[in-house]
């Protein structure tokens, strides 16, 4: 067989549009097994190709050369086929291919550890090699591709510019300690490669902030790092975070891009994944459709902190449990506390906003209450924060002495001299782009949401 394969994707796609399907005519196709049975007197395998979720059904007869053989090809077995592409109106499938050649490409040893019964989110996790082969993680990860591109088509419509920030980084941007160490010498990290301490980026703000002087509106999109020991299902010690940051702009211009991208992002993946959100809604999240949809119909509600305390007090007095029940105006919320909000009391995806100063990072901008900034956290059904936002200390003497006062003024000279250099309003916001997959399929756990996942005390691939 010398002529080219076609893909699946192609089949379905031309079958789609009516154009250029290529009815009684001959293809080849290769891809894996995914189940072969057969009467004795004819044979069917789905063959997955990748290209797409849909499998192809191949019909093989007991005419057929070498028909035992076949009939014994298994799961997961890599083959090539030739065949007449046979149009099947009323079957369940729309078409399928009647093989007149088949080749076996790769074989599948005994032990091959994924068989035909639904294993659990679990196990597959611990075979992180294999899993993109169940139909799960086919949906999962071909929808977080396209989820991908759904930011890079927003913020580039919008005219955003792609910056990418460093990987290693002198600064700890969220100032909050959470820091991997980067260096070739474990005893002396300081007087090391780059002379003075370096680690991996906790986010790429503080340098996208500088590209946000120069070209107005920008975005960084890559992976992030935080040895946060938080065992949880939403936290990895390594996720990719999208970071857009807009110039002339205040916390409402900043929530307004925010809801608008979140809303594109989940127009964009329902269109392109019709199959795969079918998949999720019926086999992970039965009613994700409606909820995604409802999202996209109404606007994301707003709520100030000292009112999302008044109301977490209020639950309590009339009965709701909570683990952490000392709630207390400058507390920081556990995401038990942001879900009631998000879940009880709005039902549906909210903005919380003007956070008390003390629990936030140095750089968003103080409120003239002089006791909260300007942050705003979007929180969903189900998981809690997804994206942190805020508008930015613009005003040089204010950030100055806050950063002297917590200590890392030193070494960031240059970012407080962007507030000296044709400094301006502006503000951003980070989102969570494995948490926006996850709240977008239904998947219940971050660790099933990336492709290697990394938390503490788990490195196996
Ligand atoms: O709220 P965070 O910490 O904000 C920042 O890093 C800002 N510099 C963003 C900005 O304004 N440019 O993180 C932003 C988002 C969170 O809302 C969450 O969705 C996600 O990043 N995130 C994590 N996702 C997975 N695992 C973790 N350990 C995460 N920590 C934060
Ligand atoms: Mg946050």
């Amino acid at each position: 067989m010398q002529e080219k394969a076609v893909s699946i994707r192609s089949l379905y796609e031309a079958f789609a549009s009516g154009e250029g399907f290529p009815a009684n005519r001959e293809v080849i196709v290769e891809g894996w097994v995914k189940t072969n049975r057969n009467s004795g007197k004819v044979g069917f395998i789905e063959l997955h190709d990748g290209t797409c979720f849909k499998n192809l059904q191949l019909v093989y007869g007991a005419d057929m050369k070498g028909f035992d053989a076949i009939s014994h090809y298994s799961l997961a077995s890599a083959i090539e086929a030739k065949g007449v592409l046979t149009l099947t109106p009323g079957m369940k499938q729309p078409f399928e291919l009647q093989v007149e050649k088949i080749r076996l490409l790769g074989g599948v040893a005994d032990d091959y550890p994924l068989q035909k019964k639904r294993a659990s989110f679990e196990f597959l996790r611990d075979m992180a090699y294999l899993r993109p082969r169940t139909n799960t993680f086919d949906a999962v990860f071909r929808v977080r591709s396209v989820l991908a591109m759904a930011i890079h088509t927003y913020f580039q419509e919008h005219g955003f510019v792609y910056v990418h920030t460093p990987e290693i980084t002198a600064n700890d941007a969220e100032g909050a300690g959470q820091v991997f160490t980067v260096t070739t010498d474990a005893k002396d990290p300081i007087n090391d490669f780059y002379g003075r301490r370096a680690s991996l980026t906790v986010s790429g703000q503080l340098h996208v902030e500088a590209f946000a002087m120069a070209f107005k509106d920008v975005y960084t999109f890559g992976p992030t790092f935080r040895a946060e020991k938080s065992n949880t299902p939403r936290h990895a010690s390594e996720f990719w975070m999208i970071e857009p940051e807009l110039a002339f702009a205040d916390l409402d211009d900043d929530m307004d891009c925010i809801e608008d991208s979140i809303k594109f992002c989940i127009r964009y993946v329902m269109e392109k994944c019709p199959d795969e959100m079918d998949f999720f809604e019926k086999w992970i999240a039965p009613g994700l459709k409606a909820k995604l949809n409802d999202v996209l119909n109404k606007p994301f509600r707003k709520m100030e902190y000292t009112e999302g305390i008044r109301l977490l007090q209020e639950a309590l007095k009339s009965g709701h449990k909570f683990d952490n029940d000392k709630i207390e105006w400058g507390m920081d919320l556990q995401s038990e506390h942001e879900r009631y909000l998000t879940e009880e009391v709005v039902k549906g995806p909210m903005f919380l906003v003007d956070y008390p100063k003390e629990i936030k990072a140095f750089y968003m901008r103080e409120n003239d209450d002089g006791k909260t900034v300007a942050a705003c956290d979007l929180l969903v059904p189900g998981e809690g924060e997804i994206v942190g936002g805020s508008q930015r200390e613009e005003r040089y003497e204010v950030l100055k002495e806050k950063m002297e006062k917590i200590g890392n003024a030193k070494g960031l000279e240059w970012y407080l001299n962007l507030r000296k250099y044709g400094g301006c309003v502006h503000s951003g916001f980070g989102i969570g782009f494995d948490r926006l997959l996850m709240y977008i399929t239904g998947v219940a756990n971050i660790r099933d949401t990336e492709p290697y996942p990394r938390t503490s005390n788990n490195l196996k691939y």
